[in-house]
């Protein structure tokens, strides 16, 4: 295991105890052999590390952000070429316009928007209103893709982008194979990760069925026993991760 991309909010937080003893695991490891740590996060980057400021959560060496629209850690040059790899900014008139008119939708505040993300909170939504959504975009000319997750938010992003191709460019960048990273996660932004082929999942127990639906019965995936960091810690055993 050479990368554990992991999701933040449910999974390594949730329950303050057990976030510290995922730190107290990850400390113990050899800092020249253990595994590299990348957040994955729906949010921003400035979000995650405010996060970081105020809980026990380990320092990482990335940090994926807005369900992956942004790569922090990474040089100037970089993370530039990561922005065309999502493309153009939205047409931000254009977007409000299809979504104002969806029934029950709300904005989510300012501070979780940015040009490559556009969340909103929408609750209940079955996989056929999602659908629907997808194809006024793309009659309104927008190139995006949905990620709905926790039966409430509703991210519209860049077609290239989401939690696991975020991940693949890093991986690439970095010379890593997807079959030596570990992810974890509990809720529906998360699967993208998951689906990738060849890396192993994680996911805590208290995963939401959007999430379990994917991970029963997948050798690859885990399915952990306990709730939150702790679940995380337990399935980094289960991979083979000891201190
Ligand atoms: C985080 C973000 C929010 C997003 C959600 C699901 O909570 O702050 O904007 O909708 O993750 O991806």
């Amino acid at each position: 295991m050479r990368m554990l991309s992991s999701d933040i909010d449910g999974t390594l937080t949730g329950d303050r105890r057990a976030t510290q003893r995922f730190r107290t695991f990850w400390e113990a490891l050899n800092p020249l052999t253990r595994p590299l740590l990348v957040y994955n996060s729906g949010r921003l980057i400035d979000d995650i590390e405010a996060l970081i400021e105020v809980t026990d959560l380990p320092v990482p060496d990335y940090m994926i952000g807005g369900v992956g629209t942004m790569i922090g850690g990474l040089a100037e040059e970089k993370r530039r070429a990561y922005g065309e790899v999502l493309g153009k900014p939205f047409d931000r008139d254009a977007l409000m316009r299809v979504m104002q008119r969806i029934d029950g939708i709300r904005l989510q505040a300012d501070e979780y928007q940015h040009q490559h993300k556009s969340s909103w909170h929408l609750h209940g939504a079955g996989d056929e209103t999602i659908a629907d959504i997808e194809t006024r975009l793309a009659e309104a000319g927008l190139d995006a893709k949905l990620v709905y997750s926790s039966g409430r938010d509703l991210d519209v992003l860049p077609r290239a982008a989401d939690k696991g191709a975020a991940l693949v460019w890093l991986c690439r960048d970095l010379g890593i194979d997807p079959g030596e990273v570990v992810v974890a996660g509990d809720t529906g932004n998360d699967r993208d990760m998951f689906l990738l082929p060849d890396v192993r999942g994680i996911a805590v127990a208290n995963a939401l069925p959007e999430l379990q639906r994917i991970v029963a019965g997948e050798p690859r995936h885990f399915q952990a026993t306990r709730p939150h960091a702790d679940g995380v810690v337990e399935g980094l055993r289960h991979w083979g991760l000891a201190a």
